[in-house]
């Protein structure tokens, strides 16, 4: 299956981008990058947001504007580094749910994860799923939790990323769940992994990068 892959070609990004991954910017900084970043992405990612009519008066005339449709999306982040998104994400949809996964690498065997935090919505059916996590790295925690997703009856998931490394994109499209519509939104996609699954350039571990763990 091929992917539904969508990277931001913007000089905007290139440029919030690539302080980011400079290894001398501070936490404080690359926090606020990664805001603004997602933000961005969120212009992408939310281009098929369902929505519904919502008749208003302007002070001028009444009108048919547009809502958000319920039920609300819900956002996903992974923890710990797709927190560091989530501040981006509901500033652009204040109205969105937010569910938690917490998964981390098994540090013995890299190319695996496991789930330490699971909190979801029992009901996922007809949500709008919009999973958030800084590094598509292996692609195996994404294909996990999407798969936790899929379980609890979701149909629509997207995926923002800010990197993703060709390896992960591969394993995701030869391992996510066919039946779901699924599409993955990113800043840039890298040249390749390292031997201990880092993304090369990359911009180093984001979690660290994130929180000032260095
Ligand atoms: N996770 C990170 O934080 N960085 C990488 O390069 C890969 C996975």
């Amino acid at each position: 299956m091929s992917i539904d892959l969508h990277v931001l070609d913007h000089p905007l990004v290139e440029h919030k981008l690539t302080v980011l991954r400079n290894k001398n910017t501070p936490s404080s900084t690359f926090r606020e990058l990664v805001t603004e970043l997602v933000m961005l992405e969120a212009y992408e990612a939310t281009r098929g947001l369902a929505v519904v009519d919502k008749p208003i008066e302007t002070p001028v005339a009444p009108m048919v504007g547009k809502h958000i449709a319920t039920p609300a999306p819900i956002i996903v982040p992974v923890l710990r580094a797709g927190l560091g998104m989530l501040d981006g994400m509901t500033k652009m949809i204040p109205t969105a749910e937010v569910g938690f996964l917490g998964m981390k690498r098994d540090e013995e065997h890299p190319t695996q994860q496991i789930t330490y935090a699971n909190r979801l919505p029992d009901d996922l059916s007809g949500r709008q799923c919009f999973l958030i996590d800084p590094m598509l790295a292996t692609g195996g925690t994404l294909v996990a939790a999407t798969h936790y997703l899929a379980e609890r009856g979701a149909k629509d998931v997207t995926a923002i990323n800010i990197i993703a490394a060709p390896e992960g994109i591969k394993f995701v499209e030869e391992n996510i769940d066919p039946t779901i519509d699924f599409k993955i939104v990113v800043c840039g996609v890298d040249e390749k992994l390292n031997d201990r699954c880092y993304i090369v350039p990359g911009l180093g571990d984001a979690g660290d990068r994130l929180y000032g763990v260095i």
